[in-house]
């Protein structure tokens, strides 16, 4: 195990009913409130009603930038930044899923900064300070209710980039799994291949005598696998909500589950090139490159690979090769996300090979990816290649 620093400073509120204690938590922050959410699911489920009742009775003078798109885009988040200037604004209050919330935390930096916020997704500027931020979580993925990251495109420069810091993390996050019964089939789909993604990231990793992260990365996977099913086939179910919530915001909390281990991230990375260009949800391209970067890389550490296959997919290890049990776990993962309905290539989704070349270029430009193998341009061509 490496030497490791840990902090989570976000407050999470989590059960049914929580919503009301919005106006208890806004009085330990500013009155002046710039209230954030998509394109409407969040007036269709009611729950835009109970926030701007709890923001009356706190006595917050609100302003709103709705509309903010999946795969948010640095153009909102500018409107945001130049609408909390304008009116003096001093919190922002984000009501929606992961984009809604990375598109809050990229305003909040970006407005005490002089320069344009995009240079903090181009390691241009460092982060030293932020408007403080709560959220209110309505879709089960990305865990950006609990860490310090955002990833935000630039549609002009068909760029995808993330920053993280310790002043984007929420003060505190709302977490009531009810508001996530009307995510529809698809982004139910799409949370689940997202919360197991960012365990892959941190479970394939080449640090050894770690047994405690390896066995909460395992159970976080296992709760997953059992209740993202269940939730897909009861949409209403509370339990099958609430562990899936429990679960996303565990999933990616600033590394809690892998504290001194060393993280890969390369398929993230690798996954941000191909929405840049074709716009598709970040967990339809997670599904079809994961399965890939696991057959390319796992003979780096075969163990890792022989352990996930028995311990999470309960492969039967007897008579069998390590190869061989390697690449049965591999296989059941495919199969599983074939059988809840993510997609398995780039040709599900209709995208040929045009852009490989250019998204495996701009993938490496700030040098090699990943750890558990570090990726040039063309391991990570190759992967793009294995994934049309
Ligand atoms: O916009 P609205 O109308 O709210 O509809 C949204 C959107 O269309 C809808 N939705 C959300 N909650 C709902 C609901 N529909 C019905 N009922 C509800 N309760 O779902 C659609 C997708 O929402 P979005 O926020 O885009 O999904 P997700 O949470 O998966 O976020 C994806 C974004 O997060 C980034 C991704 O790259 C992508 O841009 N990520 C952020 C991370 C982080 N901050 O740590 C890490 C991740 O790896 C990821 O990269
Ligand atoms: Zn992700």
């Amino acid at each position: 195990m490496n030497t490791f620093q840990f902090q989570n400073p976000t407050r999470i509120i989590f059960g049914p009913g929580t919503v009301d204690t919005l106006a208890e938590q806004l009085a330990e922050y500013g009155k002046r409130v710039l209230l954030i959410y998509g394109g409407g699911s969040i007036k269709a489920s009611g729950l835009y009603d109970q926030v701007q009742s709890q923001l009356k009775q706190a006595g917050a003078v609100v302003h709103e930038l709705a509309g903010v798109e999946p795969n948010p885009r640095v153009s909102t988040v500018r409107k945001g930044i130049a609408l909390c200037r304008e009116h003096q604004l001093d919190f922002i209050l984000a009501v929606g899923g992961g984009s809604v919330l990375d598109a809050a935390k990229a305003v909040a930096v970006g407005v005490p900064y002089e320069g344009d916020v995009w240079d903090f997704l181009t390691y241009k500027a460092e982060i030293k300070s932020a408007l403080p931020l709560g959220t209110v979580l309505t879709l089960t993925a990305t865990g950006s209710e609990m860490n310090g990251s955002s990833v935000i495109t630039n549609w002009e420069e068909n760029l995808k980039k993330a920053f993280g810091s310790i002043h984007a993390y929420p003060k505190f996050s709302i977490l009531d799994p009810t508001w996530t019964f009307t995510v529809p089939a698809n982004q139910t789909v799409n949370g689940i291949v997202d919360m197991m993604s960012h365990v892959f990231e941190q479970y394939f990793s080449l640090t050894s005598d770690t047994p405690l992260q390896e066995r909460l990365c395992e159970s976080i996977l296992q709760t997953v696998i059992e209740n993202g099913e269940l939730a897909l086939k009861q949409p209403d179910n509370y339990a099958a909500r609430a562990n899936l919530m429990l679960c996303g915001t565990y999933a990616l909390n600033g590394g809690m589950i892998s504290v001194g281990m060393q993280n890969d991230w390369a398929s993230h990375m690798i996954e941000h090139e191909i929405s840049a260009i074709y716009d598709i949800a970040h967990a339809e391209g997670l599904s079809i490159l994961f399965p890939n970067w696991m057959k390319y890389v796992h003979k780096e550490r075969i163990d890792r690979f022989v352990q996930f296959a028995v311990r999470v997919w309960n492969v039967d290890p007897a008579g069998k090769s390590d190869e061989d049990i390697a690449l049965a776990g591999i296989q059941a993962t495919r199969d599983y996300f074939t059988r809840i309905g993510a997609p398995a290539s780039l040709g599900d989704l209709k995208i040929d090979g045009k852009d490989l070349e250019r998204m495996a270029k701009e993938t490496v430009r700030y040098g090699p990816v990943g750890s558990f193998k570090k990726l040039n341009e063309e391991d990570v061509r190759q992967i793009l290649e294995l994934s049309l």
